[in-house]
């Protein structure tokens, strides 16, 4: 597959005006895309678990303009309020994607967004929120041309969600998304993320992942910035070798419901996109004193009780902690005994492994 296979052919349909809504989830990285090439293409393989209550849900209103002009005419708004501070994004965005949705000019489209988890709360919605997006305009080109069917339909929105974000082309499908090529799994590309394709153990079905907020400021690095820190970093070519390796790794893992190789390759991962962080020039310590104590706290309660629970991060301080659903209870008590008074105000999100976008 081609970047070409997605430029479509003239389209045999018109339409006016109309409205689409997506709701699409956000992911959470096991191993990580940290890196990129030009037209958003990831150094390295990455796979993640798509999230069920994590989400942006977005309507997509358009109007057919009078005279077609040079721009694109739009407007965005998120829980009702318009944000022109989102237009810029989105504007990238629609020029990045304009060679393969060649209709992006002739309308003036309304966005209007909202997410289930606070916009201040660290949490990414760029995952969700382009995904979201990416999957309304092709409902729109579904409108225009005959030639798109379900399958091609999700292909070609996950290729899109990319050239907004490039882990948003992990969101549209549930439960365990890879991108990014890599040998050892059939029909993984650079270009799209496609659904795991190999047996997947009971132990990982409903995994769980329980998401403290340890700091709710906005991003200090932001993503383009981080992945660039990647060009010229000393260990970059070891890292995206490793990236490889784990994924190979987690093929047996997932088929014979293996946790304690899972945790070992999770959490390296995790710390392992920190470390290269913390040793980029410029560097930086995304992690805050109550991350750390989080860490420290989930290795002592494994190591007393035998539980599985482990924990990955994002590129911030927030700990997503997961664990197998069958030790919910247990897990669940831990986090409200011992690790809630290390989330700013107490705050976390439940949540767990979910099934991917939906047209509402
Ligand atoms: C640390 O997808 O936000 O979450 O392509 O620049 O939009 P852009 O980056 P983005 O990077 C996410 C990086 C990560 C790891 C991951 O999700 O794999």
């Amino acid at each position: 597959m081609t970047a070409q296979n997605f430029t479509p052919k003239p389209y045999t349909k018109s339409v006016e005006n109309g409205s689409f809504t997506w709701s699409s989830p956000s992911n959470i990285a096991l191993v990580k895309y940290w890196g990129k090439k030009e037209h958003q293409i990831p150094e390295n393989p990455s796979i993640s678990f798509t999230l069920d209550n994590c989400k942006t849900t977005t309507t997509l209103s358009f109007v057919k303009k009078k005279n077609e002009d040079k721009e694109y005419s739009f407007d965005v708004y998120l829980d009702g309020e318009k944000k022109d501070d989102f237009k810029p994004k989105i504007e990238t965005f629609f020029k990045r994607i304009e060679g393969y949705l060649p209709f992006l000019k002739e309308y003036y489209f309304k966005i209007e967004t909202s997410n289930t988890f606070p916009h201040s709360s660290g949490i990414a919605s760029s995952a969700s929120g382009m995904s979201a997006l990416a999957l309304c305009l092709l409902s729109v080109e579904s409108e225009l041309s005959s030639e798109i069917d379900d399958v091609f339909f999700i292909q070609k929105a996950s290729f899109l969600a990319r050239l907004g974000s490039g882990s948003a082309c992990r969101s549209l499908v549930g439960d365990l998304v890879v991108w990014g090529k890599h040998e050892a799994i059939d029909g993984s590309s650079d270009l799209l993320g496609v659904k795991y394709p190999y047996e997947v153990h009971q132990n990982f079905k409903n995994y769980q992942d329980t998401i403290l907020l340890v700091d709710k400021g906005e991003k200090q690095v932001s993503s383009t910035i981080g992945h660039n820190l990647m060009n010229g970093h000393p260990f970059a070519q070891e890292r995206f070798k490793q990236a490889h390796k784990n994924l190979s790794s987690l093929i047996n893992v997932f088929k014979e419901g293996d946790l304690d190789t899972f945790i070992e390759i999770v959490e390296s991962e995790a710390l392992t996109l920190h470390a290269m962080m913390m040793t980029s020039i410029p560097y930086f310590i995304l992690m805050k004193p109550n991350t750390l104590e989080i860490i420290n706290k989930i290795w002592s309660f494994r190591e007393k009780t035998g539980s599985k629970v482990c924990f990955t991060l994002d590129a911030g301080a927030n700990v997503h902690v997961l664990y197998p659903e069958n030790e919910s209870e247990q897990v669940c008590e831990f986090i409200n005994n011992e690790l809630v008074a290390y989330c700013q105000n107490g705050h976390y999100i439940s949540d767990r492994i979910g099934f991917g976008a939906k047209l509402l």
